[in-house]
């Protein structure tokens, strides 16, 4: 179950949120492509000591779940996610679905509650370009 976080206008969302679900679980759907390129944030946070704490607690969840394989956002079993700049949604999909060497982490590893600050964490490292912080 994808999930979608924070601040899109109604019918960019309609659409996103009906290409997201309908869709295989590819990587590359064109909704998330668009809303990469289309310069419409998939999450807003203006407040900055929520930003810090959100991205305080992402980080220690990154370090839990990606750091083995992505310390730091470098490569190592994993190939660098800095300055990818790649769509929340692309970013959820690799996250629970996997691809290659890299298995899907699940809600048990990582829970739900987790992703929005895992989020504004890997904004923080610019490897998710939607997220828009103060
Ligand atoms: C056990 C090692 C491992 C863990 C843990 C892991 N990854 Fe990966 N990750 C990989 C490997 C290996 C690849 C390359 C997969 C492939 O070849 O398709 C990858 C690919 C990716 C990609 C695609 C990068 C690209 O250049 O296409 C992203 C994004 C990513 N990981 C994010 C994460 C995040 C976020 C976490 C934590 C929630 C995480 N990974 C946890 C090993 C891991």
């Amino acid at each position: 179950m994808k999930i979608f976080f924070g601040v899109m206008t109604t019918l960019s969302t309609a659409t996103l949120l009906l290409a997201a679900c309908g869709g295989a679980g590819g990587a590359a759907e064109p909704a998330e492509g668009a809303a990469a390129a289309g310069g419409e944030p998939a999450l807003v946070v203006t407040d900055q000591a929520e930003w810090d704490s959100l991205a305080a607690s992402g980080q220690a969840s990154f370090d839990r779940a990606c750091g083995a394989c992505h310390p730091g956002g470098d490569a190592d079993l994993g190939p660098a996610l800095k300055g990818h700049m790649i769509p929340m949604t692309t970013m959820t999909t690799q996250i629970r679905e996997g691809s290659g060497r890299m298995k899907p982490i699940d809600a048990t590893k990582l829970p739900e509650e987790e992703m929005r600050g895992l989020m504004v964490y890997l904004a923080t490292i610019g490897a998710v370009g939607d997220v828009k912080g103060p």
